[in-house]
């Protein structure tokens, strides 16, 4: 439920220069059976964000059951509500998703769209390190987006 709006107020990442968020569209996931978000959730951990009366962000860790990928996890879904922005929410859910990782993998990883300005700051203020730049990893209609690739070492 705190998915959609988020979707359909985010379309495309980086459509604007100060939004920008998540790969898939509002139309991609209201067309998907619940047990694919069965399984997203089955394989995440969740964190909310709750001011009264309800929801005001989340963000989710995906981790992977593979032998040789089990030491990472991918940060996924990072969304704090327009009226709750620029109080520190997004940083609270940032850093509770990395005090739960620390003690699970040893390395967060993530993508974000290169002009998503205030996900960039955010990820760089919890020390999340650029490694890599996925060129057109996104394509939404005829416009192309770029990603950059994050990644925190946990020491795990
Ligand atoms: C990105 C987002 C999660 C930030 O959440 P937030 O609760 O507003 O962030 P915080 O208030 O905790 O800010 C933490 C830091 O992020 C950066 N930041 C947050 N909003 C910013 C903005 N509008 N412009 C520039 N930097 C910003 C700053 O470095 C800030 O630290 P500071 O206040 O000490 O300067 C929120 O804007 C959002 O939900 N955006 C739409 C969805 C999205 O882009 N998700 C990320 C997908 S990868």
């Amino acid at each position: 439920m705190h998915r959609c709006p988020g979707l359909q107020g985010h379309p495309p990442r980086g459509s604007a220069p100060a939004s920008g968020a998540f790969a898939s569209t509002f139309e991609d996931e209201r067309d998907r059976p619940l047990d694919w978000f069965k399984e997203l959730i089955t394989q995440s951990r969740i964190f909310g964000a709750v001011l009264a009366p309800g929801l005001v962000g989340v963000v989710g860790l995906r981790s992977n059951a593979d032998a040789k990928l089990r030491h990472k996890a991918m940060i996924w879904g990072m969304y704090v509500r327009h009226e709750a922005r620029q109080h520190g929410i997004g940083e609270r859910l940032i850093d509770a998703a990395v005090a739960y990782a620390s003690s699970h993998v040893e390395q967060l990883q993530l993508a974000v769209v290169t002009e998503n300005e205030a996900a960039r700051r955010l990820y760089a203020k919890a020390a999340f390190i650029e490694y890599g730049h996925q060129i057109n990893a996104l394509k939404h209609g005829e416009r192309y987006y770029d990603d950059i690739l994050m990644v925190k070492f946990l020491g795990a």
